[in-house]
């Protein structure tokens, strides 16, 4: 290890300009804007138009990143694109958006994760520079999950959209940075949140197309339990190795996947609204997206500063969860 961290140097993020609004979902399922409101906090979501695809937000992004890192594409050693909505099974989405970039210097992967993909990705990233092995560091949380929304299905339907966050990893000072950071996941939590068609278990057919199993299936609130106290149990534990408490915590920024969990979680942290970043509201949940896309608008809203103690969290299907504590 040098005498350096790794920490987020810059951010960016993108997403479809087309809107689906609670009450374009009131004429298209059994449901209500006061329902979805209530129930989840959303009010709108992104979703890509038809000819839209996920390394075209993920691009739009991760430039915006780059530039703002003051840094060329050359200079980047890794791209981890985080995803459960790829272009295509293959090559990996990390290698579309390496070529776009013309960043040809780096290794470049997709990272399947859900929800937890942004964390995994900084986790992974932030190993990598500590030790050497990477100058620069782009990670990318990017969905267009509405292709895998079935537009029948009201458990699902009004959860889920799109768009793309990106962050430039690189040196910091020590002391500065990412400070403490956990993944974790228990597959046996599997089919609590799948889509079970389309793969080699159970390739597409007619069939498979037919009964929707290409589609994400959601036991939402199962699942909402088991987000609310792994998403508290993680970001303690990151929050004691970085010897900290929740009344450090400048700014919490959790993953977007309903306005309940974020609550429930800030709540037994004892985290005060004033100090949780929420934009559920206007995105819904972007899944991998999330995180950057909200760490993004809090760097222009100015709700970050030098040297804050800031908390991500997520948690998603897999299951997987994770946090990261890191000091602006
Ligand atoms: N409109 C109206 N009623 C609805 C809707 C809807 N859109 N969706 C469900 N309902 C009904 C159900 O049918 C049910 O009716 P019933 O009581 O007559 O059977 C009732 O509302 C309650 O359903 P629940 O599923 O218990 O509702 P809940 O309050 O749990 O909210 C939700 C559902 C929003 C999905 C919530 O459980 C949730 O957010 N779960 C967490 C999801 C999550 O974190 N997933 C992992 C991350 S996502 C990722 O990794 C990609």
């Amino acid at each position: 290890m040098g005498n350096f961290n790794a920490g987020i140097i810059s951010t960016g993020r993108a997403y479809p300009e087309g809107v689906l609004t609670n009450a374009d979902l009131e004429r298209m399922v059994e449901t209500s804007d006061e329902w979805i409101k209530t129930r989840t906090g959303i009010e709108q979501r992104h979703r890509a138009a038809e000819g839209e695809y996920t390394s075209m937000f993920a691009v739009r992004a991760a430039r915006q990143a780059i530039e703002r890192a003051r840094i060329d594409p050359m200079e980047i050693d890794v791209i981890i694109c985080a995803t459960v909505s790829p272009d295509q099974i293959l090559p990996s989405t990390g290698c579309l958006i390496q070529a776009e970039l013309g960043a040809h210097n780096a290794a470049a992967f997709d990272l399947v994760a859900a929800c937890s993909g942004f964390v995994y990705g900084v986790t992974i990233a932030n190993q990598m520079i500590r030790c050497g092995q990477a100058k620069y560091a782009l990670v990318i949380g990017a969905e267009v999950l509405t292709r895998y929304v079935d537009y029948t299905d009201r458990s699902t339907c009004v959860i889920f959209g799109d768009g793309a966050g990106a962050a430039i990893l690189g040196q910091v000072e020590e002391g500065r940075g990412i400070l403490a950071t956990r993944i974790r996941s228990d597959g046996r939590f599997a089919e609590q949140l799948f889509s079970p068609g389309g793969g080699t278990r159970i390739p597409t057919s007619t069939a498979t197309l037919e009964q929707g199993m290409h589609f994400f299936k959601m036991r939402g609130n199962e699942l909402f339990k088991v987000a609310v106290r792994s998403m508290t149990e993680v970001s303690i534990e990151v929050l004691t190795e970085a010897k900290a408490t929740a009344n450090d915590v400048k700014l919490f920024v959790p993953h977007q996947a309903n306005q309940r969990i974020t609550d429930a979680v800030a709540d037994r942290l004892g985290v005060d609204s004033a100090r949780v970043y929420s934009n559920i509201a206007m995105h819904g949940n972007t899944s991998s997206a999330s995180i950057p896309i909200a760490l993004d608008e809090c760097i222009e809203q100015e709700r970050i500063a030098k040297n804050d103690l800031v908390l991500l969290a997520s948690f998603g299907g897999g299951a997987t969860w994770g946090a990261v504590a890191l000091k602006w």
